[in-house]
């Protein structure tokens, strides 16, 4: 099929790339100049394990190409995906700016009867609202809402083997339920993962979804909190709780805050959409709000070690990514972290294996990136653990006591816990965990 993906973002990027594996002939737009040079350039602009290989392949073989050019992409395809952001109003909406443009070129330029698929995540009635964008192109324009679920860092495998397709289309739309059939099938081959529903219960799909995990989580660092006011460890809770078939074990773990570019939105935007509609959802505000004050729970701990004042300590941050094998640092629990320590006065140094561009990005020379975790721990007065990449895990301790001015360490992830470290000589906190 012939496909086209306006947003060569994290979700538009993979996307494009999974369905050219699948043999379909994709161009990816985006109006971000530099970004489509690079893609045509062969490099990736994003980090994401397997997917420059699958980029490369495909546009080797001739399946895959990148432009600028939107309005050209979309008038020689039979599909327009519409991967664009949405990003949080001030008012804690989704802003759909970029998806209004994206319906507007398609209304202009669709040159036949073509499938507008929205795969950005958009707030329930967007598709209507989208519909009447494209009502007086020159072509029929059908629209379906096909919410994209992939997890960044696993994007590729999560696209290419989906728990579930997720694909919202009026019941009476024929052609359009045969297009998006036809193009899931490759995906669908040992077992039937499309879902068939309605355009607004598959809009509503994506958020619940989210919220449900986001929602677990701070019930989690709520527990956490409590488990270090009782002398519990949330680590047997977690486990003990998870071993529930009914509960099951992911997305218990306690933490710094969820972050990254979807929950703190996705939260906010179902919260705006129920008061439009008059209902006050008590669950995600609570969710949104334990959020908002876990993000600084590693400030707090780290600032009670300095009895209130981190003026001039040189403090050492591992990990600014959201979670490990991304490099996407948006709404990461280490920015609120840095913010805090630079507004108080503290020195900032951070080591990232992939998302350090997009720290010296954001914070200029502000802070020291190092080019090695032990490099980033010498001379420094406490190291907060932010992100739990796998060479983190295991560090070599004792040369990290080494390099330490001061053998603090905070855990935001809880995965020192059990290493005998104040054995070691070392002030060990986490999150609701004793510690050893
Ligand atoms: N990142 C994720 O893990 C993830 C997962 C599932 C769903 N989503 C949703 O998918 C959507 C995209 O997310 P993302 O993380 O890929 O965003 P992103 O910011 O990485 O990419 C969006 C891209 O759209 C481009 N763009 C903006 N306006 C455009 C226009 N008018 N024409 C062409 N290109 C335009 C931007 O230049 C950018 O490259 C969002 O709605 C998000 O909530 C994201």
């Amino acid at each position: 099929m012939k496909i086209c993906i306006v947003g060569t973002g994290y979700v538009g990027l993979v996307s494009g790339a999974g369905f050219a594996e699948i043999g379909n002939a994709v161009v990816c737009a985006d109006v971000a100049e530099a970004k489509i040079d690079a893609l045509r350039a062969g490099q990736i602009p994003i980090f994401e394990p397997g997917l420059e290989a699958l980029v490369e392949r495909n546009t080797t073989q001739g399946r895959l190409t990148f432009t600028t050019d939107v309005a050209a992409a979309i008038a020689q395809c039979e599909l327009v995906f519409v991967a664009v952001g949405t990003p949080m109003r001030p008012d804690g909406g989704a802003d759909l700016s970029q998806v209004d443009a994206v319906a507007s070129a398609v209304a202009q330029h669709a040159t036949r009867e073509c499938v507008l698929v929205l795969k950005s995540t958009v707030p329930v009635g967007t598709n209507p609202r989208v519909r009447r964008l494209v009502a007086g192109a020159s072509h029929r324009v059908h629209v379906v809402s096909n919410p994209e679920f992939l997890k960044e860092g696993d994007a590729v495998a999560d696209f290419l083997r989906p728990d579930r397709i997720v694909v919202g289309v009026d019941p009476d739309d024929t052609f359009a339920r045969e297009a998006m059939a036809r193009l899931y099938h490759p995906l669908s081959l040992d077992q039937d993962r499309i879902v068939w529903m309605d355009p607004a219960s598959a809009e509503l799909t994506k958020y619940v979804s989210n919220v449900m995990l986001a929602m677990r989580i701070s019930f989690m660092n709520e527990i956490a909190t409590l488990c270090e006011r009782v002398g519990a460890d949330v680590h047997h809770v977690r486990h003990g709780v998870g071993s529930d078939v009914r509960i099951g074990p992911k997305f218990l773990y306690a933490g710094p805050g969820y972050g990254g570019s979807c929950f703190p939105k996705d939260v906010s935007a179902l919260v705006h959409t129920a008061r439009e509609h008059g209902l006050e959802l008590d669950l995600a505000v609570a969710t949104d709000q334990v959020n908002r004050r876990q993000k600084g729970v590693l400030f707090r701990k780290l600032r009670k070690h300095f009895d209130g004042d981190v003026r001039g300590r040189r403090i050492a941050v591992w990990g600014v990514a959201f979670k490990p094998r991304t490099d996407d640092i948006r709404d990461s629990a280490a920015l609120t972290l840095i913010d805090s320590l630079l507004s108080d006065g503290a020195q900032v140094v951070v080591h990232d294996p992939e998302a350090a561009a997009h720290a010296r990005a954001r914070y200029g020379d502000q802070i020291e990136i190092a080019s090695d975790p032990y490099e980033a721990a010498r001379g420094a007065e406490a190291l907060v653990l932010v992100t739990e990449w796998r060479p983190y895990q295991s560090p070599d301790f004792e040369r990290l006591r080494a390099e330490m001015k001061r053998p603090l360490l905070i855990d935001g992830r809880n995965i020192w816990s059990s290493y005998g470290l104040r054995a070691l000589g070392f002030s060990y906190e986490g999150i609701g965990v004793r510690g050893t």
